[in-house]
């Protein structure tokens, strides 16, 4: 009998505090306006789906790279503290790998979705759309894939063939 009684009273002491938190919530982080949330969410496809209106040119990204990206990167993509970008001396299936944005991206849509998502490292989210585009346009040119008086838009960037387009598995299309 006592046993049941105790069983009783270690549930209500239980069960109290969950309810009270249920109510109340844990009170951690705070709510996303709608127009954040809009803004942070956004996926380019490699088909280019999701690409915002806007167009960019090298002669412009140049300035932008200089300006956000190069005191990481280094002149023209050579890398410093960060990542190289551009100007690979041998190739991605030499030992060790040359890893840059020519010799190993499959599309220039999601070189853009990359920028746009979380570059510059120091303030991800703070380039203007045309700031990105201007600066993917630029990092193409560095890479020898497009010409310097290119110009790249919305609808054109995912017809750009990167050089390493094939060279990646596909393992969800070759599986049974
Ligand atoms: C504060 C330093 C910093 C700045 C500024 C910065 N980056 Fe980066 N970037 C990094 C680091 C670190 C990585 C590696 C991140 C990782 O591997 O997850 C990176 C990775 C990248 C990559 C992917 C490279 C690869 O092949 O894996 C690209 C592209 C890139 N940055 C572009 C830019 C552009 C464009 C700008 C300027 C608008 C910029 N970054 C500014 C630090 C920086």
């Amino acid at each position: 009998m006592s046993t049941i009684k105790y069983s009783v009273i270690i549930m209500l002491l239980w069960t109290g505090p969950a309810l009270a938190q249920d109510n109340n919530g844990p009170r951690l982080g705070k709510h996303l306006s709608k127009e954040t949330i809009q803004q942070r969410n956004f996926t380019v496809f490699p088909n280019g789906q999701g690409l915002p209106l806007g167009q960019g040119t090298v002669e412009a990204g140049r300035t932008v790279y200089t300006t956000r990206c190069l005191h990481c990167h280094g002149t023209e993509g050579s890398g410093n503290s960060a990542e190289e970008l551009a100007g690979a001396l041998h190739r991605l299936t030499d030992e060790p790998p040359d890893k840059t944005i020519g010799t190993y991206w499959p599309y220039a849509t999601t070189l853009f979705d990359f920028i746009r998502r979380s570059m510059p490292m120091d303030s991800p989210g703070s380039l203007t759309t045309q700031n990105v585009y201007d600066v993917t346009a630029y990092l193409l040119f560095l890479n020898e894939i497009i010409d310097y008086d290119h110009t790249i838009d919305n609808k054109t960037l995912a017809n750009i063939k990167m050089p390493n387009r094939n060279g990646f598995i596909d393992l969800y299309s070759t599986k049974k």
